[in-house]
């Protein structure tokens, strides 16, 4: 996620803003920034990749001021590189921005603007040219004034913060529906995306509410709504240390990821929808990033979902939702062993390579294999501009953030998201669905933030579950249909974080061997929201009942007083919008589960023993 400092009354402002930045790091970017503000010039020094590299570029050239602005990016519009890092400017050099979101009206803004030539290819620059436009236009230029209504007709989501030639030593800043926090302190005033960042000057800071704009100088911080009109920040003392700040709370990085899903949810899922002209009476369901002709994709006669770990589990779910509503014949493949068979794939074949880091070697291997032999390779990936998203065909972006965690949580629903998506799309383009029925499934698809968010207010219950079961040696995990890969991905979890032993089978298979290994005091967790198959899991639970199992069942709101007649335990899942939609929901139970065991045993959840959070060897 980007990260902004801003600092304004200080001389030695750039070496806080490079400070600032260094604390910001752990949100993850590739690439970062900085303006020194000067009544003649805004300098701007950016640099794709790390830090080192803007500190490599600052070294020596004496830049110095008394206000500035700065920013790691984490690229959401445009290639990660230098051109398109931040802050950008409008072309005569008055105005510079910083932005931490997305704007997603920035094409229809850069049409308002059809002469001018724009720098980069990010949604952010139009900022900088409107805010200069604006003053351009005032007899006496007032850079809140300008942002103000520039503000009104952004939408999106955005924490943006700019600075302009005309007031040097002041910063505006803009908050909507991503996080920004200002202060002032000493004769100092600050912004920044998070407490990290301004923990070593003042523990007195003040969060903006949706809609809140601030000006920010020397003298102190003036707080509005977007109408001008005076408004109130929550204004709070913090009591974390450095450390605790970057995971804004939370114990761990992963403890805090799995409270971002709602978030990460919301932004896959956002502006997803294009009108159609009034064609076929609704809007169409477009991914900008698919590249591929929707004449070819109506072509395909097969798909070959190809990933990694917890990555493959998500490409589960994809097959159903891509043989469901498109039709199509799907097999879900480890990448590691597909590349080394002769897997039968022509022009005919999609291949969906699912890599959050788009970094991991057997996927980008796989999907090089295929496209050699000429199968559109489709990547979806949570890192822009890695190397599967440069060299797939098309790239189908998550948009969960970065994850810190080495276990894969946010990105992991985020890709069931995405997969979701490819389904009704294929749907969509081979005329299998109308476009209001994708439309339709697709709000029903927003409910699933509050879904989530009502699913973590059980965690209470499930770290009680998680102290009575942290001594069990053997867990298995059982599902069918949409709750196998669920079934899968906590085994996994629990595994890769406690170092218990931990495996999932089909329910169906239970009779053909595994359920030779169930007795007296096994755990078993079954996947049993409501569902085609759920009488199945139910019949499955009484045979490892029967046979001395404790059984946690994974219900819904429909099935919970038929599970608690055959459970130990059931945790209920909230109604989910469609039946292909559970695994969001269901997984959420089984992160906080294994998570908690793993913190009861005093194992680092973050940084699992053997495991690294991207595998870029074989
Ligand atoms: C498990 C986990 C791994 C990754 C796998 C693939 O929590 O994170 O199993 O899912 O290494 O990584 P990506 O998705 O980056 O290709």
């Amino acid at each position: 996620m980007c990260g902004i400092i801003g600092i304004t009354g200080r001389d030695d402002a750039v070496d806080g803003i490079v400070a600032g930045l260094q604390r910001l790091e752990y949100r993850g970017y590739d690439s970062a920034g900085l303006v020194a503000a000067g009544a003649n010039q805004l300098r701007v020094v950016k640099r794709a990749g790390k830090l080192d590299n803007l500190i490599g570029a600052l070294k020596g050239s004496g830049l110095s001021a008394r206000a500035g602005i700065g920013h790691t990016r984490w690229a959401t519009h445009g290639e990660p590189n230098d051109r398109n890092s931040h802050p950008h400017t409008d072309p005569t050099g008055r105005v510079a921005v910083v932005h931490n979101g997305i704007l997603e009206n920035y094409q229809q803004l850069r049409r308002q603007l059809p002469d001018q030539r724009f720098a980069s290819d990010t949604d952010t620059e139009v900022a900088a040219h409107l805010v200069a436009r604006e003053l351009d236009r005032m007899d006496d230029p007032d850079l809140f004034e300008a942002v103000r209504r520039v503000v009104a007709g952004l939408e999106g989501a955005y924490s943006l913060c700019f600075t302009a030639t005309d007031e040097p030593d002041t910063i505006v800043v803009a908050k909507n529906e991503a996080p920004l926090i200002v202060a002032h302190a000493d004769g100092v005033g600050y912004c920044a995306s998070d407490v990290a960042a301004l923990i070593a000057h003042t523990r007195d800071v003040a969060a903006l509410i949706d809609g809140q704009l601030a000006k920010i100088t020397p003298e102190g911080v003036e707080v509005t709504d977007v109408d001008g009109n005076a408004s109130e920040p929550h204004a709070y003392t913090v009591q974390w240390d450095v450390e605790a700040a970057e995971k804004q709370g939370y114990e761990h990085f992963m403890l805090k990821e799995i409270h971002e899903q709602p978030t990460a949810v919301r932004e896959t899922l956002r502006d997803r929808i294009t009108d159609d002209g009034g064609q076929q009476g609704g809007g169409r369901l477009h991914l900008d990033e698919l590249a591929i002709d929707e004449r070819d994709l109506a072509r395909i006669d097969k798909v070959f979902i190809l990933a990694c770990g917890t990555s493959l589990h998500a490409g589960m779910v994809g097959k159903l939702a891509i043989e469901h509503w498109a039709g199509i014949p799907v097999d879900v493949e480890v990448a590691s062993e597909f590349r080394y068979r002769d897997p039968i794939v022509d022009a005919h074949t999609l291949v969906i390579a699912i890599s959050q880091s788009g970094e991991t070697s057997d996927t980008i291997a796989a999907a090089s294999h295929a496209r050699d032999q000429r199968a559109p390779v489709i990547g979806l990936c949570n890192v822009v501009g890695s190397t599967l998203a440069r060299e797939a065909d098309g790239v189908l972006y998550t948009h969960a953030g970065p994850e810190v965690g080495v276990a894969a949580t946010k990105t992991f629903v985020t890709q069931i998201i995405g997969c979701l998506l490819l389904g009704l799309y294929l749907a969509q383009v081979r005329g299998r669905l109308y476009p209001s029925e994708c439309q339709d499934i697709l709000e029903r698809l927003q409910q699933i933030p509050g879904a989530i968010d009502e699913i973590l207010a059980q965690d209470g219950d499930i770290a009680e579950l998680a102290k009575r079961y942290a001594e069990t040696d053997y867990t298995m995990f059982i599902g069918r249909h949409a709750g196998l890969p669920i079934a899968y991905e906590g085994a996994l979890k629990l595994k890769e974080i406690s170092y218990l032993h931990a495996e999932a089978f089909p329910a169906g298979e239970m009779k053909h061997g595994p359920i030779a290994l169930i007795e007296e005091g096994s755990l078993v967790v079954a996947l049993a929201p409501e569902g085609h198959v759920f009488s199945k899991m139910v019949s499955n639970i009484q045979e490892v009942r029967a046979r001395g199992a404790d059984v946690i069942a994974i219900g819904s709101a429909g099935t919970t007083s038929d599970l608690k007649d055959h459970a130990d335990h059931v945790l209920t899942l909230p109604e989910a919008p469609h039946e292909l939609a559970t695994p969001v929901l269901a997984t959420i139970p089984l992160q906080l589960f294994a998570y908690h065991v793993a913190t009861i045993r005093g194992e680092d959840v973050d940084k699992p023993r053997n495991l690294a959070k991207t595998v870029t060897v074989e």
